[in-house]
């Protein structure tokens, strides 16, 4: 049998194009900024590393406690603590520009002004592959989320984000909203490349010996295989909505959890959570699609991607 092609080209419409050997990616805020990884996991096999969440200025984050286990899931509130975008640019772009593996940078801003900036300043930058814009942080009082949350604000990010860039550009959904097709279909009209979901669920713990939020932010961001069942749904009504490539996100832990987002109409997969309880999980399941596709005598992954629309 001839080789397996797994490559993805998730920029279709963009000159520079996004194009990946294989469609498993690691979340953003997972995988800190790869580098940290790169002595336990070969991270050259992984199709994409999506970098911690970067601001124009390095951020603290949220106070401690910041994350909780929860039945089948994380709650975290970590609030974006980061290097901020100066450093990121002279510390880790150019040791990315070495790398085979792309890396995207994930984005977050305060103002749609500060997501402009924020693009310009990376457009040139060697070693970065691609942006991927979060509208969609739940843990950040000015920003994030705000912006996920109507399809006239998520549309006018992605297009300021857009006019200062050449990169592909990614767009990031919340899943706390009511229609996220609504907001998918906002998001592409203004230009995205392509679509990532879903971010993490707004939740909370409290512990009932003190009587208080367990969190030091009171609410956090649920992940974990407890989402999986609700992003993959949120990916299917997505895929049958937009035309450009979607990536599938929440509680992939398996190759199996990987080609269910596959078939639901994701071109490629992002793993999150599974990374904090073992790094090759991403690896493992690049592992697992291959074995799956040589089974059943599958030669290219797009046979599989929507399969089930
Ligand atoms: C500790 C932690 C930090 C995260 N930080 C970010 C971030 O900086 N930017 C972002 O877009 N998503 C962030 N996320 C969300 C993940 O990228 C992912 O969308 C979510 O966790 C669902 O996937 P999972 O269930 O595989 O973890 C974070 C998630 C966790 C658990």
């Amino acid at each position: 049998m001839t080789a397996l092609n797994l490559s993805v080209q998730l920029a279709p419409g963009n000159k520079r194009g996004l194009l990946l050997a294989n469609p498993v990616m690691t979340a953003s805020g997972t995988f800190g900024y790869g580098t940290e990884y790169a002595e336990v996991i070969d991270i050259q096999r992984l199709g994409a590393i999506i970098c911690k969440g970067t601001t124009l200025k390095p951020r603290p984050g949220n106070p401690q406690p910041r994350l909780w286990e929860t039945a089948a899931g994380v709650l975290n509130s970590i609030g974006m603590e980061n290097i901020g975008i100066n450093a990121l640019i002279q510390e880790k772009a150019p040791l990315w520009a070495k790398w085979k593996v792309p890396v995207i940078v994930n984005i977050l801003g305060e103002s749609i002004e500060d997501y402009a900036k924020l693009a310009r300043h990376l457009d040139k930058v060697a070693g970065i592959s691609g942006l991927e814009v979060n509208i969609s942080c739940p843990n950040t009082s000015a920003g994030g989320m705000e912006f996920g949350a109507s399809p006239k604000s998520a549309a006018e990010v992605t297009a300021a984000v857009k006019a200062k860039t050449t990169l592909p550009v990614i767009v990031k959904l919340s899943p706390n909203v009511t229609n996220i097709a609504e907001i998918a279909c906002a998001v592409a009209d203004a230009g995205a490349d392509a679509i990532s979901l879903i971010n993490t669920l707004k939740g909370m713990a409290i512990n009932t010996a003190s009587r208080k939020p367990v969190l030091g932010n009171v609410s956090g961001g649920l992940s974990g295989p407890a989402i999986k069942p609700v992003a993959l749904y949120m990916v299917y009504q997505v895929a049958r909505k937009v035309k450009v490539p979607v990536i599938g996100c929440g509680g992939i832990a398996s190759a199996n959890d990987a080609l269910e987002f596959i078939m639901a109409g994701a071109s490629a997969v992002q793993v999150g959570t599974a990374n904090f309880t073992n790094p090759c999980t991403p690896l493992d399941i690049i592992d697992g699609i291959e074995r799956f596709m040589k089974k059943g005598g599958i030669r290219n992954l797009s046979e599989l991607i929507g399969a089930a629309l």
